[in-house]
């Protein structure tokens, strides 16, 4: 695999950029109807498409397709094949400027961007600005961006990206069209995933993507690196044990299965298993913080039916369906095990031995 996943599979296109509906439909409408705004702010959680959006938003205010074919425009996406398109997807189209806030703090830095600013486009009819960590600018770097806000040249579009967006300072943040990026649901990551692994004819079950994905907690990057990772550490055939033994998790069967156990108070079964899941080598205070998430889910299901709206996002639905049934059986005496639960997590952390806080938890609330 020569090039990162992440890279091979950005969306280049609208149509590909998944989770992201209100956003890419409200953009691709101003496409449509080349009705760009002049400063844009997205902001939202790793790995969720910011950068990848400000790319689109650069082919399309350039893309020479766009310019001569009417037709074309109307669909509001780039072409992806004019001189523009590729220049910008690989990264030396003169007209868009990539600027990483992070290591773009200095006072030369922001003379540099400000004379840039003044430059009217080399090639293309706009010159693209995207501040990458915007968040992390200086007080002088968003004095000189101001300055650009307030009267922008007619080419220029500035886009700044950031996860936290409220470290963007109030006086920018109303000169710009604000865009939140979500965390994608669980389905969603899934089935990219599900794409790349056929297209790279890499060998993977169901069961380990989803773990794939579950740890990648809503981010494509992260899922999509890791996917990466695995490949070259285990080749083109990936088991839920090379995925369970790189992530330090374990699948969700096997936490199900245990949760069982506790919710049938079988504390002999669990005791047996917990000590089989500890001899295989799992890291047992992961396994302990996955299970207080996993009873917990349970519990609020169990008084509030309606949270299964919010537990569809992070789970598979056929896994939603079988905290459900759990969740049926959830007791009062559930929730001294949850408490004793959280007690052993907190302890385990720094114990020498911690399986044994998680075995005298289990025994002293369901005896
Ligand atoms: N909405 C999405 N649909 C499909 N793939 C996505 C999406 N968002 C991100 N990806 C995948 O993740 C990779 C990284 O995305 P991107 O650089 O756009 O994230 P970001 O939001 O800018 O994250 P960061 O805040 O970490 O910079 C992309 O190359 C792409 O493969
Ligand atoms: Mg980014
Ligand atoms: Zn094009």
């Amino acid at each position: 695999m020569s090039r990162a996943l992440y890279r091979k599979y950005r969306p280049s296109t609208f149509e590909d950029l998944l989770g992201q509906d209100a956003i890419s439909h409200i953009l691709r409408e101003a496409a449509r109807q080349d009705r760009l705004a002049h400063a844009y702010l997205f902001a939202g959680p790793r790995g969720t498409g910011k950068t990848t959006t400000a790319r689109l938003i650069a082919k399309i205010a350039n893309c020479e397709t766009r310019r001569t074919d009417k037709k074309f425009a109307a669909k509001g996406e780039p072409c992806n094949t004019c001189r523009m398109c590729t220049e910008i997807d690989e990264g030396h189209n003169l007209d868009v400027i990539e600027i990483d806030a992070a290591s773009t703090r200095g006072i030369d830095d922001i003379r540099d961007l400000k004379e840039n600013v003044r430059v009217a486009p080399a090639s293309g009819k706009y010159k693209v600005f995207i501040i990458d960590e915007a968040h992390q600018l200086t007080k002088d770097a968003w004095n000189a961006l101001l300055k650009t806000l307030e009267e922008p040249p007619a080419y220029v579009i500035l886009i700044l990206a950031t996860t936290e967006s409220d470290r963007v300072p109030a006086t920018i943040v109303s000169r710009t069209q604000q865009f939140h990026f979500k965390h994608v649901t669980l389905e969603t990551l899934v089935g990219k995933l599900k794409r790349i692994a056929k297209e790279e004819k890499i060998d993977i079950s169901p069961e380990a993507l989803e773990l794939v994905a579950t740890s990648a907690e809503g981010s494509f990057r992260d899922a999509e690196s890791l996917l990466g990772q695995l490949v070259s550490f285990s080749g083109e055939k990936v088991t839920l044990q090379n995925v369970e033994s790189m992530v330090g998790k374990v699948g969700f069967d096997k936490l199900y299965a245990f949760a069982g156990m506790l919710i049938d108070k079988d504390i002999a079964k669990a005791l047996e298993s917990l000590s089989s899941i500890y001899d295989g080598g799992y890291n047992v205070v992961q396994f302990t913080k996955d299970l207080i998430q996993y009873l917990r889910r349970a519990a609020v299901l169990r008084y509030n039916p309606e949270m299964k709206t919010l537990f569809m996002r992070e789970l598979m639905s056929d896994h939603v369906a079988k905290l459900e049934a759990h969740a049926k059986s959830f007791q009062d005496k559930h929730i001294a095990l949850l408490k004793a639960l959280m007690a052993a997590y907190g302890q385990m952390k720094y114990s020498q031995f911690p399986i044994i806080p998680l075995e005298v938890a289990i025994i002293e609330s369901l005896k």
